[in-house]
């Protein structure tokens, strides 16, 4: 395996070999100085006169080359010595140079954060916006925090399991994606809006504890903190009280923030919970930014301000449609009074679905939704109840529900879940002010992904394999 330039300073006074990128070039009279750059660390070369046939090479090295340097790593004299950085002690007295890939001139210089690159350039080139070391970083917290997330929940006795992408519509609020099906001509499969009705039936199933990372996908317009597709820790688990759930989470947060990001405080613990009704009456905000500003109005980034919204109403009246809607997804259990049966329930979905409210919760930071779940009704009769409020017609019913209808026929235990937005987590954690930032190849706020010039047309060829007809074909 090829040597780390973070691990170079073991190696002093040994000949070592090096790859990397050139990150910078200094001509400083005979002598030519790199930055040798790799993901871990960069190095400072010298290219002496002496080694006559290397230094001649060393004069034709630019930016961004990918070389293989060979030479012995020297401590600097002291007064050149940078104890800030890692490699600062040290550098490397080159003997042997070999160029293996030569770069053209860049479309934008890269720096240590990119910022002042017009976005679409970055997004166009983003193989070389990733060569910053800030969405390095990023990346690499990502890794992280995701590593510690699965590690987390397998301690708990969590599985994790993967879901399809090819599914059918999964009523989440937003628009499907639809992929055409070649064997069943005029049909079509969704992509998943989110794992829901999957992690449900792996309750039936009796997995009992189950999560995924999990890629959603939900045709919407894209904003700074919402992308067509976005990743979620999704997770369900069966006999939860809504209490058992959120210690979870709150549980797992902190310890991530302790062991991540030791420079930021968790301004409550536990989270402050708050009902839906206190908080747009006192914030007029369902995800309030609970942090407190300075005389400035400037807000801490490294203050984190975690609370769960709860107590939310079951069904909102959608005055455009002129119909019921469901305020998180229709799946979402109604609070029941002390001793009320779900024939009563029911009835009051009939009589009047305004006076319900929803075992429904949401994780709120510094401002922002990162979470939201529910525990889930259970009962195929009160299922169907809350499906026809929200207007399905029967048929309608049994041709979009209907496996849940009857999977909750076979022994079904209580259960419910949550689903954390991690793109939005990693982006306030790594002080970014959009998820793009937090994700590898992400797509523009129409939805574009410009390196790859996705969407794109598809031949004739294909259409046809897909019974598909376009307007202007
Ligand atoms: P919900 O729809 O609230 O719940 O989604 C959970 C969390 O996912 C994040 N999120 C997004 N992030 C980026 N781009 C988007 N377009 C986007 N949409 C949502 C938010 C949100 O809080 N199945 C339920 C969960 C459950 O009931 O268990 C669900 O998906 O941070």
């Amino acid at each position: 395996m090829r040597l780390w330039i973070k691990n170079i300073p073991q190696y002093l006074n040994k000949t070592i070999t090096l790859y990397g990128w050139v990150d910078s070039r200094r001509d400083h009279g005979k002598i030519i100085f790199i930055d040798l750059r790799d993901r871990t660390a960069k190095v400072q070369v010298v290219f002496s006169p002496a080694q006559a046939e290397t230094y001649k090479l060393a004069e034709k090295l630019r930016v961004e080359w990918v070389v293989e340097i060979k030479g012995r790593v020297n401590l600097r004299p002291e007064n050149m010595q940078n104890p800030k950085i890692l490699t600062g002690k040290i550098e490397i007295a080159a003997e042997e140079l070999q160029v293996i890939s030569q770069a053209q001139c860049l479309p934008f210089e890269i720096s240590d954060d990119n910022k002042s690159v017009n976005e679409e350039t970055r997004l166009k080139y983003r193989y070389l916006d990733l060569r910053s070391s800030r969405l390095e970083r990023n990346l690499i917290n990502r890794h992280r925090i995701i590593k510690f997330i699965r590690d987390f929940l397998s301690e708990r006795d969590f599985i994790e399991i993967e879901t399809p992408i090819l599914t059918k519509s999964t009523p989440e609020g937003a628009r499907d994606y639809v992929v055409p099906s070649r064997l069943e001509p005029g049909k079509f499969y969704a992509l998943p809006q989110s794992p829901q009705q999957y992690k449900q039936l792996l309750m039936v199933a009796g997995l009992e504890r189950y999560f995924q990372i999990a890629r959603c996908f939900r045709d919407e317009d894209s904003r700074g903190d919402r992308q067509p597709e976005f990743t979620q820790l999704d997770l369900e688990m069966d006999f939860p009280s809504q209490e058992d759930i959120l210690k979870l989470i709150e549980e797992l947060l902190k310890e991530l923030v302790t062991k991540i990001y030791p420079e930021k405080k968790i301004k409550e613990f536990p989270f402050p919970r708050i009902s839906y009704q206190e908080a747009m009456k006192r914030y007029k905000s369902d995800r309030p930014d609970l942090r407190e500003a300075n005389a400035k109005g400037e807000k801490d980034p490294n203050e984190l301000a975690f609370a769960f919204v709860i107590e939310f109403p079951l069904f909102e009246w959608k005055k455009e449609e002129k119909r019921w809607g469901a305020v998180h997804h229709p799946f979402t259990r109604p609070k029941l009074e002390p001793g009320e049966t779900i024939e009563g329930v029911i009835k009051k979905i009939k009589q009047n679905p305004s006076l319900l409210l929803a075992n429904q919760y949401d994780c709120v930071l510094n401002g922002n939704e990162i979470g939201g779940g529910s525990l889930r009704i259970s009962e195929p009769e009160l299922l169907k109840a809350v499906f026809e409020i929200l207007g399905h017609q029967p048929e309608e019913i049994e041709a979009k529900f209907g496996h849940l209808l009857r999977a909750f026929k076979y022994g079904v235990p209580p259960h419910g879940g949550i689903a954390l937005g991690l793109d939005r987590i990693i982006m306030l954690l790594q002080n970014e002010p959009s998820i793009r930032e937090v994700i590898a190849f992400p797509k523009t706020g129409d939805g574009r992904d410009l390196m790859m010039e996705a969407p794109s047309p598809i031949d004739e060829k294909q259409l046809k394999e897909l019974h598909l007809k376009t307007l202007n074909s």
